[in-house]
Formats: structure tokens, C-alpha cells, sequence
């Protein structure tokens, strides 16, 4: 690095994104105004089971990061502590609605910070209009085919994405 270079800040906003929804999008467009470069990760966990495919589950998250100019989407079957590494990242940031949540996410961040000490975990308080959204509310609305409800809870466009790949 040239003496007068700047380096860049990158974050890393992690989850399972089973789907992504406006909640998800509102930290990912938070982020990207606080860092140089954003990557919003899907994680997959072998031992979980996702309603969506991998590809169906990036294709939802491209919708919301498209628009983010500094924001890219990336996928790693490992450890989000070395992804974030790998990538250069010197923060992973979450979103957090409620006490629950905050509880869970102390205890990720905990882990992550035992395996990747340089890296601080930040915790974003969600929107107030944005606290009951969940992937999982997302995916009941769909099992009893609201799409309407399930539409506005989702990135634009991921709808189309859900519906033409058959997920009905
Ligand atoms: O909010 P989520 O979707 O449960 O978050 C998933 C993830 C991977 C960000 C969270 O479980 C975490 O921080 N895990 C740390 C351990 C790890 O890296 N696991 C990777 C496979 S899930």
C-alpha cells in the first residue's frame, strides 16, 4: 500500500437468509453507508434444513443488494470467522429485534470473537416498523399463499424469483 492509500473498511453482514427479508435489507443498507465495502454471506449449515435452495436464496438476496453499489453477495459452507477474514472484513454486523435476539447474538458473537479476535461483532438495533418481520413469518405467509402480505415483508422482485421456481 502506497503511503497516502487509504484502506478500505469492509463489513460483513452474515445469516441464513431463509429468506431475506426487508428486515435484513434495512442492516444491509445501514451497513453500507457505515463501510467502504459490504458482504452480505450466506452461511450454510449443513445440519440445518432451509425451506429455500442455496440458489433461490442468493437470487433473493442479489434483489436487495442490487441497488447497494458498495454491497456484494457471497456463500461459504465454513466458518463465518474465516469467511470474514478471507474477505478482508474487520466487523460482522447483525441486526438484532428484541431481547431474544440479543441473547442469541451475544452468544454468536462471543464464539466468533474466541475464533477471530481482530474482528468486532456490531449489533444494529432494528427499525421500529420493521421488529415483527422474520424469514419465518415470511415463509408461513407463503405455505398458506398470502403472497401479497409475504411481498411486502420481501426484497423487490424476490417474489417472482420464489413463485417461477416453483415454490408454491
Ligand atoms: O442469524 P443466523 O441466520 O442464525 O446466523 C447464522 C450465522 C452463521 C451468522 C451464525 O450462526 C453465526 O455467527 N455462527 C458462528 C458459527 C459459524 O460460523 N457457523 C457456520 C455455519 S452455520
Amino acid at each position: 500500500m502506497m503511503p497516502n492509500e487509504k484502506k478500505l473498511r469492509r463489513a460483513i453482514v452474515p445469516g441464513s437468509f431463509d429468506p431475506m427479508t426487508v428486515g435484513h435489507e434495512d442492516i444491509l443498507k445501514r451497513a453500507s453507508k457505515l463501510y467502504d465495502e459490504v458482504y452480505l454471506a450466506l452461511l450454510i449449515n449443513p445440519s440445518k434444513k432451509y425451506l429455500f435452495d442455496l440458489e433461490t436464496r442468493i437470487l433473493i438476496a442479489e434483489c436487495a443488494a442490487k441497488d447497494i453499489p458498495n454491497a456484494k453477495v457471497v456463500h461459504s459452507d465454513g466458518m463465518l470467522a474465516d469467511l470474514a477474514r478471507e474477505l478482508g472484513c474487520e466487523a460482522i454486523i447483525k441486526g438484532a429485534r428484541n431481547e431474544k435476539d440479543f441473547t442469541y447474538e451475544m452468544k454468536m458473537a462471543l464464539y466468533n470473537r474466541a475464533l477471530a479476535p481482530e474482528i468486532e461483532t456490531f449489533l444494529l438495533p432494528c427499525d421500529d416498523k420493521l421488529g415483527e418481520i422474520s424469514s419465518t413469518l415470511v415463509r408461513s405467509l407463503l405455505e398458506k399463499g398470502e403472497y401479497e402480505k409475504a411481498n411486502a415483508l420481501l426484497p423487490k422482485g424476490a417474489l417472482d424469483i420464489i413463485l417461477k421456481r416453483g415454490y408454491k
